[in-house]
């Protein structure tokens, strides 16, 4: 094969570096005023550094590290080739810049940027240069979301990084650096089964989070939580962190938004919750929504004794003495009780009839409809609004009578057939004994006559 002449290549190399300053001029990343690179390697400033062309779509930097001997140079060009990062247009000069078509060490050229090791405070702007461009990202993935950074920037994680603070997390701790996968990969420490050990990874660890005023009981109280067993118990909607944290914003939803976060999930209490008068007064007071009630990350299977003005009721937190509050809350707590005796009486009906041996039809129909309404009227307790809770609780009323009603109607059947049972019994006993009698009595004359 005849090889290109040197003036074409060099016409072609021209190109390129001008294809190469285009991008360039698009460069998103603020400028690191705050962040002087701690290795010198910086002595072209991030924020000139072009993103990658997609003209660039060469990877020398990959063919030569996968083939070095040093664990430590290889891996990273091993990892990268399983990656979400694979494609060449992004290349290993995505984050460490150089010349991606030198195939000798002087790829590793620093008048092209390169950045052998990005450091902490770094890193956030290298990824965030790709993922805030949604020009970049959409040429090579469509339906890949962007603004992860700008989310981030803001956390109190971003912050912290920014500031050069070591404990908190940057971009690579979270999603690794050559290994980066999609989240829905079971392989990334981001999917959704992954992320509880990837928060607890410091979030509950005491010497790593010793240097501040933040508790470390997260994990273990939402292990335990009736959201943490729905997850272990593979409920495909059971919350994790992230959803109620968010993945990048990961800022503890403010006493104005919580009713948000758990109403992503919990839309129906969510609305009652807004009809209430604690819409309004937990508002006023700074109080979080549905955390007041149902705290945070050991929420609880919720029952009707929260509701009253004994010593358990949630109620009495906050409202010892309040005068109509508490009449409320004893309003309510006794059409709960009421409704649950109804039903509870209306089940046991049910389970003894069955006992005796009896069907009884409609019955499952319409305990069905006791629980549809028992359901409901758990949610419209956050209401607080005695008449509503009312309403419900006639229905689960009339369907625990109506239950009643089929019961007694089965075990009236019941008792007649008996009834028919027995007279035809006893009848048939009197024709036996009268046709015995009468035997008896032909069997005495023949003797007679015989005789
Ligand atoms: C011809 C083979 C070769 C090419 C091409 C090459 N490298 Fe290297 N790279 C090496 C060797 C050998 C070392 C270790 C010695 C050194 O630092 O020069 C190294 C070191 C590095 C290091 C620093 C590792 C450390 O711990 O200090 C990084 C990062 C790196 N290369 C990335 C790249 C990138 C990015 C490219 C492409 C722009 C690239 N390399 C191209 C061979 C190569
Ligand atoms: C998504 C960003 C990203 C890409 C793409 C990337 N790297 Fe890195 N690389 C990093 C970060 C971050 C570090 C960590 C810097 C540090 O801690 O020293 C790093 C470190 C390294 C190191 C030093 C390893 C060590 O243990 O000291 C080498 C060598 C390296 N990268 C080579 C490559 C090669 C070769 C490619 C392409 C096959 C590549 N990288 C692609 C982000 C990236
Ligand atoms: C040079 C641009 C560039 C840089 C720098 C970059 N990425 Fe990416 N990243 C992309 C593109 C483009 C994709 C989509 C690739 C595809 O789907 O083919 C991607 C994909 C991803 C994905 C997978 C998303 C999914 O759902 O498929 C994650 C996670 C990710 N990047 C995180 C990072 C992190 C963390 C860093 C920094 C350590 C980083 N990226 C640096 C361009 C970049
Ligand atoms: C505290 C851990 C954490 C940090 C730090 C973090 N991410 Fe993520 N990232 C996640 C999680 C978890 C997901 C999974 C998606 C979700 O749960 O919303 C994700 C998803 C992604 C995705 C896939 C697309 C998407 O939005 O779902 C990209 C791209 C991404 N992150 C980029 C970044 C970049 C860039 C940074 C740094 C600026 C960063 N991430 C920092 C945890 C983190
Ligand atoms: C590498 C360690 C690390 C990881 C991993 C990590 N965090 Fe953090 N996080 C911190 C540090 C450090 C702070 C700051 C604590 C402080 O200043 O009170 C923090 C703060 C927080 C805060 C409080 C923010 C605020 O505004 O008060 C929340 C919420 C949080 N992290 C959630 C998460 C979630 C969710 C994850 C997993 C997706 C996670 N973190 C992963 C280190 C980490
Ligand atoms: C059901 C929603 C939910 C889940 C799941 C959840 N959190 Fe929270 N988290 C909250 C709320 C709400 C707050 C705010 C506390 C408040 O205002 O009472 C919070 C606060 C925090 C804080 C700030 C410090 C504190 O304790 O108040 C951290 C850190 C935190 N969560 C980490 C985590 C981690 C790690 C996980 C996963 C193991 C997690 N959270 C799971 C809702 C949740
Ligand atoms: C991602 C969805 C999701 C989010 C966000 C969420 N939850 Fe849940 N929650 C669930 C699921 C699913 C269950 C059901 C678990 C089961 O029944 O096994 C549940 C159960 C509950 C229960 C117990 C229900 C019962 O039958 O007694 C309460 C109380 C609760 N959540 C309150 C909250 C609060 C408060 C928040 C916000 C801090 C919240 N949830 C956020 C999905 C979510
Ligand atoms: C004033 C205290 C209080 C507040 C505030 C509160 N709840 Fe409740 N919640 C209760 C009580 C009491 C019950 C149990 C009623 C029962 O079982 O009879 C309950 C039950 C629940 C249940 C289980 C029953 C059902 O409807 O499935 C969920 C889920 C729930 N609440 C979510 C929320 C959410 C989400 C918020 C915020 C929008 C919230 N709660 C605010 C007291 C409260
Ligand atoms: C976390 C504290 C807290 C808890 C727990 C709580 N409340 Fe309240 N409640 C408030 C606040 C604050 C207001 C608004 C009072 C104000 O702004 O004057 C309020 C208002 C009310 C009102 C309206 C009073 C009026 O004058 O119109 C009723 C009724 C009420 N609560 C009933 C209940 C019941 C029933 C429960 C238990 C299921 C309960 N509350 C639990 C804090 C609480």
């Amino acid at each position: 094969m005849r090889s290109p002449s040197p003036l074409l290549l060099a016409v072609f190399a021209g190109l390129l570096a001008l294809l190469g300053a285009v991008p360039a001029a698009r460069a998103v990343v603020p400028a690191p005023s705050a962040a002087p690179s701690t290795n010198g390697a910086a002595s072209v400033p991030l924020a000139s550094r072009s993103l990658p062309s997609p003209m660039n779509a060469t990877n020398t930097c990959a063919s030569c590290h996968a083939t070095l001997t040093d664990t430590k140079l290889r891996t990273p060009a091993k990892e990268y080739a399983h990656s979400a990062h694979r494609d060449d247009r992004i290349g290993c000069v995505g984050c460490h810049h150089g010349d991606p078509r030198d195939p000798t060490v002087g790829a590793h050229a620093k008048s092209m940027g390169f950045e052998p090791h990005p450091t902490h405070v770094e890193v956030p702007q290298i990824c965030g240069g790709c993922h805030s461009d949604a020009a970049f990202i959409r040429r090579l993935n469509g339906r890949l979301p962007v603004g992860q950074a700008a989310l981030f920037t803001l956390s109190l994680h971003g912050k912290l990084t920014a500031a050069g603070d070591g404990v908190a997390p940057d971009c690579s701790t979270c999603h690794g650096k050559h290994d980066i996968q999609p989240p829905s990969s079971p392989l990334s420490p981001v999917n959704r089964t992954n992320v509880a050990k990837l928060c607890s990874g410091c979030h509950a660890d005491k010497q790593k989070m010793a240097g501040y005023d933040i508790r470390t009981d997260q994990f273990e109280k939402w292990k335990k939580s009736v959201h943490g067993q729905a997850f272990a118990a593979g409920n495909p909607n059971a919350p994790t962190c992230t959803s109620c944290h968010g993945a990048h914003a990961s800022t503890p939803p403010d006493a104005a938004s919580v009713a948000h976060a758990c109403g992503r999930c919990h839309e129906t209490e969510m609305q009652l919750f807004e009809q209430s008068p604690h819409s309004q007064g937990f508002r006023r007071r700074g109080l979080a929504a549905c955390v007041a009630c149902h705290s945070n990350h050991d929420v609880a299977r919720a029952s009707a004794i929260m509701v009253g003005t004994g010593p358990d009721a949630t109620c009495m937190k906050c409202h010892n003495n309040d005068e109509k509050p508490r009449r409320v809350a004893d309003e309510i707590s006794n059409l709960l009780r009421g409704a649950r005796e109804r039903a509870a009486d209306a089940r046991a009906a049910v389970a003894r009839a069955t006992t005796a041996g009896l069907r009884v039809s409609g019955a499952p129909y319409s305990l069905d409809q006791v629980a549809t309404a028992e359901t409901k009227v758990r949610s419209v307790v956050h209401t607080l609004d005695p008449a509503r809770v009312q309403a419900v609780v006639s229905d689960i009323e009339s369907a625990a009578d109506e239950t009643q009603r089929l019961v007694q109607s089965a075990e009236r059947n019941r008792r007649l057939e008996r009834r028919g049972y027995y007279a035809a019994l006893g009848l048939g006993a009197l024709l036996l004994l009268a046709l015995s009698l009468k035997a008896m009595d032909l069997d005495r004359r023949r003797r007679q006559g015989g005789s």
